[in-house]
Parts: structure tokens; sequence; C-alpha cells
């Protein structure tokens, strides 16, 4: 029996080890892919024709915005979002519109995807309107009126909190097992936000099967890591990136972000478990089987930003199942799928402490594999773009504060953050296959800091500094070019009402209505304070807030530090080698074509050999690389930046390749959005 045992543990090793990973057939069905590799097996396409690829269709969008939306393709059918998030069916094999959804529920930002279950007329697509999930007929479009009230739930609901006074987002789809939905979301980053509760609904009448809290309740694992009475009024630790099923062994693995504030923690004292952690949670239970937490009590930000990746790898001649965690800081944690433990030793850094509240002494990083961004900025790596860019860079520099890899925020001096608040990686993901992970980051320098909370003590300079200050400055004259000035802004109060409404780009929608909404516009647009009211009470109002996520850029706009701005890797986790490495992205106004630039999406990979991959913010193209060697194959121009992760289907026989576009991110360049499919004329396909 043991032996037997031994036997079918041995073959299926080898059957594993030769078998390309099992793909999504025709299809692409789930969000980032089985496992999350995103991988297909289709092969129409290969190695050796795709330099031949055209662009077969494109769907406009007549709105502005930033959906970075990785569509879903179901028998020839792709499901998707415009950026005002109406749902859309296209045809899959012509681009031409099926039918289109639209909720009625004033949204924007990024909805990165969708979810499908079932077969045949029993299917339910599940898609996201603002902070409603929706059950939709995939044939109708129409909402199916037996799920929630009217084919809808409110995600804000059941949180133990007012529903009107959090904000929350639905940015990735929900992770579907058997007859549930289990539900991560957005919520603030500043207080007051939503506690990350993992959820899972059952996807016939949109009822709570299960719930797991983030931030624990008492009496449950993890409260201690917490002051005793923050569950009833923190927030954050919430799982935004999107979850992954092993659905072998029933288990679902989400990465949380960070507490509430991001940047400042004295009133969270403790490691603060669940927040930037990987959870594996039983599918049919939301139990707790392990966790590994990245950062113990973050004050910066990391988030862990993307999916994680199943994958199987070979460790000390032993198959093991994997889990690879991708994060904003460079590291990639490599862990055993069963138990949490990583595959590679980890290292206990010392990291610099803080005048305004005690932190970790300490952080564990993994010996291997080598970071894939830098983690130290020096003098020597500060930009030689021109002789004035570098004199300019050099002093900035040296007025900042440097922490190296765990930096923390300073009252009055901004502090560096290397690798930047976007990573590192982002909520693009990876792909993988054969054990071998690719993977492109962001390679640029950001700086934060802190300011006084008293400087608003009136509503709408309050709700202000609560909801707008982190990314339009405590002054309101923003961060050029990221994050735009209020001071100087055309719009008229109706259209900022809009805008805070609807979100845009990076910025997120939010709720506020009536009394708070005016006395905030009226702040925003004359800076004067209508209505003095009694600041928010409750410990989770910090003392100190954040100043603002600021690029380190140089005068003329380009990244202050040296390049790779942005990078591609492979690297195989059975030995934590890199395979190749290379710049993604160029400047088109830049001489230099080997500088990188910074990347929003994630590649993909097809068994016909090929790795795809768009997400560069400045030339706007969408490319096709060789997996074994990181050599470009192939190259078209989007008419937008392709920041969102493409899909790959048949559809009448044809492979297509889709990509979503959209300049939301680059103000300077023309504003629109766009699906755009590629696939082979008849003339060269095999
Ligand atoms: C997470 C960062 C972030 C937060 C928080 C944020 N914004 Fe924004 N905001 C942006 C970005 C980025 C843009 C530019 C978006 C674009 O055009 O793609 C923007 C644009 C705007 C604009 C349009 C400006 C113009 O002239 O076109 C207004 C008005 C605005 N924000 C107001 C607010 C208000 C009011 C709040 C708080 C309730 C807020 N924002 C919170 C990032 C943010």
């Amino acid at each position: 029996m043991k032996n037997n045992k031994k036997l079918w543990a041995l073959a299926a090793g080898l059957l594993a080890a030769v078998m390309p990973a099992f793909g999504q057939g025709k299809d692409w069905a789930l969000y980032g892919g089985e496992g999350g590799r995103r991988f297909s097996s289709l092969a129409q396409i290969t190695r050796a024709n795709v330099s031949k690829l055209e662009q077969a269709w494109r769907f406009d969008m007549a709105e502005m915005g930033d959906p970075q939306t990785h569509p879903l393709a179901v028998g020839g059918i792709v499901y998707a979002y415009t950026p005002s998030l109406d749902t859309i069916a296209l045809d899959g094999a012509t681009g031409k519109l099926k039918w289109r959804f639209h909720s009625g529920v004033k949204a924007g930002g990024p909805q990165r995807g969708l979810s499908i279950w079932g077969k045949g007329k029993a299917q339910r697509l599940f898609a996201a309107a603002g902070t409603y999930l929706y059950a939709l007929d995939p044939a109708t479009g129409k909402p199916l009126a037996d799920f929630g009230e009217a084919g809808r739930i409110d995600l804000r609901a059941g949180l133990g909190r007012d529903v009107d006074k959090i904000s929350l987002a639905l940015t990735a789809p929900g992770t579907i097992w058997r007859d549930i939905i289990i539900m991560g979301f957005r919520t603030d980053e500043s207080a007051p936000a939503a506690p990350g509760d993992i959820r899972a609904f059952d996807v016939y009448s949109g009822k709570l099967r299960w719930s797991f809290h983030t931030i624990p309740h008492p009496g449950e694992p993890g409260h201690e890591s917490w002051p005793t009475d923050y569950w009833k009024t923190g927030g954050g630790a919430n799982s935004w990136p999107g979850m992954v099923l092993d659905d072998k062994r029933g288990i679902v693995f989400a990465p949380t972000g960070s507490a509430v504030s991001d940047f400042y923690g004295a009133n969270r004292t403790g490691e603060n478990l669940y927040a930037n952690s990987l959870l594996a949670l039983d599918a049919n239970t939301g139990k707790l089987l392990w966790h590994f937490q990245g950062v113990h009590h973050d004050v910066a930000d990391r988030d862990f930003p993307s999916p994680p990746v199943l994958l199987t790898v070979t460790h000390n001649c032993k198959r093991i199942y994997a889990v690879a965690q991708a994060t904003k800081q460079g590291y990639l944690f490599v862990l055993d799928r069963i138990t949490g433990k990583p595959l590679f030793p980890m290292i206990e850094m010392q990291v610099a402490q803080s005048e305004l509240e005690k932190l970790s002494p300490t952080q564990s990083v993994p010996s291997l594999p080598a970071p894939y961004a830098r983690q130290h900025l020096s003098e020597s790596l500060l930009t030689n773009r021109t002789p004035q860019a570098h004199a300019w860079a050099v002093e900035q520099f040296h007025s900042f504060a440097n922490d190296g890899p765990f930096p923390h925020m300073r009252l009055g001096q901004q502090t560096l953050v290397f690798p930047g608040f976007d990573g590192g990686a982002e909520w693009g993901g990876q792909a993988s296959a054969n054990g071998i992970l690719y993977l492109n980051a962001n390679d640029v320098a950001w700086t934060g800091g802190l300011v006084e909370n008293s400087a608003a003590s009136g509503l709408g300079a309050g709700l202000y500094q609560d909801n707008c200050a982190a990314c339009h400055g405590p002054d309101r004259k923003g961060a050029a070019p990221a994050f735009p000035s209020l001071v100087d802004s055309k719009l008229t109060a109706e259209q900022m009402a809009d805008v805070v409404h609807s979100g845009r780009g990076r910025m997120p929608a939010f709720a506020l209505q009536g009394d708070s909404l005016s006395s905030l516009l009226t702040f925003v647009r004359s800076g004067e304070d209508r209505e003095l009211a009694a600041k928010p009470a409750g410990d989770n109002h910090p003392a100190y807030r954040f100043t603002g996520y600021r690029k380190f850029l140089d005068p003329d706009g380009y990244p202050a530090v040296t390049p790779p701005w942005g990078t591609l890797s492979a690297i195989d986790l059975n030995s934590g080698a890199y395979l190749w490495r290379i710049p993604l992205g160029e400047y088109p106004a830049l001489a230099d074509k080997s500088t990188g630039s910074e990347n929003y999406g994630g590649p993909i990979l097809t068994k016909g050999g090929v790795l795809f991959i768009a997400a560069t913010l400045y030339d706007k193209k969408i490319r096709a690389f060789d997996p074994q060697d990181g050599k470009l194959l192939w190259q078209a121009q989007l008419p937008y930046a392709g920041n969102a992760t493409p899909i790959t289907y048949m559809a009448g026989g044809r492979q297509y390749v889709l990509i979503q576009a959209d300049n939301a991110r680059d103000k300077k360049s023309p504003q629109g959005a766009a699906y755009v499919a590629f696939a082979l004329t008849a003339k060269v396909r095999p």
C-alpha cells in the first residue's frame, strides 16, 4: 500500500514534468488562468509564425478611464468592461457588441475581471459595478433576479460598519469554488475604511456562506497582534489583487494589503495579522489553514500586489506543490502550498526604526530568488540622462531620508521609497509554466512623508484631508504629473462632483453626498471651510496623515534614477536562478531605447511557445517574446497603452490575442479606451 502510494506519487510527478501545465482549452474562462499561471494550451500562434500576427478587430469605447480589464472568453464570446463599468459581451471573432449591461450605478476606476460559473443555460456571469456584485445571464446581460436583491448584492453590507460611511470597490473578480463565489475588495487607504473580511456568497441566492476576518475578532487567532478593540473601528488588510484556487485541494489563496492608515500605525500597535499576508483558506469553510506575513506592522503601503501563482517545483529532488507570491518590494516568496513554509531559506533583516511609533525590529526576506527590483538607492544610481538632471537629482536625494528596503515616513521630510509605491510587481500578476515564473516589474523611486492631522478642523477640509490629500497633497496642489493640482482645475463644481462619484484613472470613486459633498467641493475649489464639525472620534483617527504619493522624477519628467525603469524576468523557481532579464518598454522621445519604462498589466504564456505582454506606459506596444531566452518575436503599436493583462482564446477556428488599452495613466497622450484583438490571417495559419 505504502509502496503503491509512492509509485503513484512518482508517476504523477513524472506526468507533471513531461506534460505542459493544463491550459484552459479554447477559452479563457478564469481570471489569471488556472492556478493563476496565465497559461493557455493554444498553439495556433507559435514562436515560428507569431511575427505574422495582425490586428483582427478593435472595439472602441467612447469613454475615458482605466478599467485595466483582463477579460474572459467563453465559447467564442468575450466578456469585459467599459471604463464606466458597463459589462459588455463581444463576438470574439469580430468584436461586434452582443449586449451591454448598464447598471445605473455611477462607477469607474479599475475593475480587472469577471467570473463565470456553471455550464449551458445555468451559467452565471459575475460582474461588478461600484460596491455591487451582479449575477448576469451571460446570454443576454440581464441581471438574474434570484441573486441578492434583483440580481445584485451590496458588498458594503455585513461588515459591521455604517454602509454609507465606507467606500469600497471590486478591483478583482470573485473566485468560484463549487457553488460559492469568494470575494475580496478594495477600500480606502485612510480611516474610516472597511475591515477586509474575505467572504463567500452562494452563487444562486447571494447569501453569505462564510466570512474570514482579516482583522481578527476577540477569540480568533491573530487578535493579539492588534490593540484589543481595533477590529471594531479599524479597516484595511483587504484582499484586492484577486485570489487563486487550488481546486484539487479546495484551498483558496488570498493575498492581503496594508491596514489603515497605510503610513502611520501608532493606533494599530503589533504585527497586525493578517495584513500584508498570504492566506491559505479552506474554500469550503473559510477556515485559516496557514498564513505567511510579508511585512510585520507595515507603514509603507507594502500590499501584496499580485494574485499568487500555483506551480510545481523540484527542491532537493522532491516535487513540491508551491505557491509564489510577488511583492512591491521586489521579493518573491516561494512557499510550500500545503504548509506555507518558505522553500528557500529566509534572512531576518534589521530595519530602520521610527521616532513616531514602534516598528518591527526585523523583517524576513528570502535568500532566493534575488530581488527583481533594486533595493538601495545611492548617489551612483541617480540619473545620468543629462548633467543638469543629475545635479538636480543629487540635491533632491540628499534632502530625503533613506531607510533602504523597509522605509517609514517622517514629519517634515520626504522618505525615499525604492522600489516605489507601485512596485516592484503590481496587479497584472505573473505567468508560469514548468516551474518558471515570468514577471514584469517597475524599478523607479517614489517618496512620501507625514503631516499633522490637525491642519483640518472643518468638515470640508477634514473630508479633503481624509479622502483626497494622499494624492492631491495637503495643499491641493497635487504632485505632477501623476496627481493633478485641484487648485488649477478648470472643472465646474458639477463636473468635479462627477469625478468624485465615478473615480477616474487611479482615483477611486467616493460615495459622498449632500452636505459632505458640497462642503468638500467648497474646500477643494476655494480652500474655505464652510462648516465646522467635530473631528471624527475614535482611536482609528491617527495624529498624522500622508503627504501624498510622489514619484522621484527629474525636471523633465523622467525617473530620477538610472535605468532600467521597467523589466521582464524569467525566474526558475526550482533553483531560484534568473534565466534571463530584459528592459521592458521605451520612452519614444528618448534616443536610448533600452531604458525600460513603468509598466502596468501582466504577461500570458501559450503552449505555442510565446509570451505576450503589453503593459508599457509610454510606447503603447504589445509584444511577443520567446520564453526560452527573452528574444523579441513580434510587436505592434496599440492605439493606447495596454495597461492590462491580455488573454488568448479560439473563435471560429482562429486563435486571438486580446488586450484592453487606454491612456488614463499618460495624460499627455490622446485619451480613449479600446479592446484590440490580434490573429493570424488565413494565409499564414497552420
Ligand atoms: C488614489 C489617489 C487619489 C485620491 C485619493 C483622490 N484623487 Fe482625485 N485624482 C487622482 C488622479 C490620478 C486624477 C487624474 C485622473 C485622470 O484624469 O486620469 C484625479 C483627478 C481629480 C479631479 C479632476 C481634476 C481635473 O481638473 O481634471 C478632481 C476634481 C479630483 N481628482 C478630486 C478629488 C477629490 C475631491 C478627492 C477626494 C474626495 C480625490 N480627488 C481623491 C487621484 C486621486
